[in-house]
């Protein structure tokens, strides 16, 4: 079973194409994560977790799921990670969590597509044809990934030294807390109430009144839903994302039949 959380698409994108090729279920974690829904999930096969990363780490709601919820049959986990470029100590955040629930983990997958992280100031946009490299390469690599996992063998993973550990540990949380405010948010007057961006939110920060979203609470995860998804482009942070292009994997994939 393919368990994913995706914000813009890139996870999303991976998971199902790994469910395609093992012929197996992709199960969308939003609905549970938002819920609060920790009831278990049955697989008689491998289970596959695929999460972003952000700050170097797991998204904290995810691994906060991932410590509650049951999961029964197969013993065998794999981790699946996307990202920009670095997954810092996420895969090994991964593997202490599925230890922790008597689990053998089996070992992540890294895979490298476009960052989504429009509110960073320090976000490089990539253009279309780094965009369509990065996806492809990925969709080459999942083939890879999927052929290693029918084999039933374990991944080999780079050794995570625990000075890394030492400075990431204290640093991330730091760095998200002055940097993942929710005050910079805003909707413009184009917002057409369609309520998108509440629906999606994994962290039920937001709320419609008088049609328009507003953030009321004074964090998240700045997973970067609500903004990259807005199909009017209506939502900004501070000064930093306007004018700055909107990055969804699917809008990739079906211009480029990447897929
Ligand atoms: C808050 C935040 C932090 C991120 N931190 C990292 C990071 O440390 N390393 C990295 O390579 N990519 C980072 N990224 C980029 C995402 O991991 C990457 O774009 C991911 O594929 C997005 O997945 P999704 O489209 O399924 O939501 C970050 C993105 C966000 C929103
Ligand atoms: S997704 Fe965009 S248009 Fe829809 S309610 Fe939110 S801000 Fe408004
Ligand atoms: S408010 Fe937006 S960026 Fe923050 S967690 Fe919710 S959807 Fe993600």
């Amino acid at each position: 079973m393919v368990l994913y959380f995706s914000a813009t698409g890139n996870t999303k994108l991976i998971a199902e194409k790994l469910a395609e090729l093992l012929e197996d279920e992709a199960v969308n974690l939003l609905t549970r994560i938002k819920g609060k829904d920790f009831s278990s999930l049955h697989s008689d096969r491998p289970f596959l977790i695929c999460s972003p990363v952000y700050v170097s780490e797991l998204p904290s709601f995810i691994a906060d799921f991932l410590k509650r919820v049951s999961l029964t049959g197969c013993r065998d986990v794999y981790g699946i990670l996307t990202n920009g470029g670095f997954s810092g100590i996420a895969g090994a955040q991964m593997r202490r969590i599925i230890k922790q629930k008597s689990m053998k983990f089996k070992g992540y997958a890294e895979f490298k597509l476009p960052s989504n992280h429009i509110t960073n100031k320090s976000h490089a946009e990539i253009d279309d044809a780094e965009i369509t490299k990065r996806i492809e390469a990925s969709l080459n690599k999942a083939e890879n990934v999927a052929n290693g996992i029918k084999g039933g063998g374990c991944f080999k993973n780079r050794h995570i030294f625990l000075l890394e550990y030492l400075v990431t540990v204290p640093v991330a949380p730091m760095l998200c807390y002055f940097n993942q405010g929710t005050e910079g948010f805003r909707v413009k007057e184009s917002c057409i109430s369609c309520g998108k961006c509440k629906k999606l939110c994994p962290m039920n920060v937001i709320a419609m009144e008088d049609g328009k979203p507003v953030w009321n609470i004074k964090r998240c995860a700045h997973c970067m839903s609500c903004i990259q998804n807005c199909p009017v482009e209506a939502i900004e942070y501070k000064d930093v994302t306007e004018g700055r292009a909107r990055y969804t994997a699917s809008k990739h994939v079906n211009k480029n039949d990447a897929k």
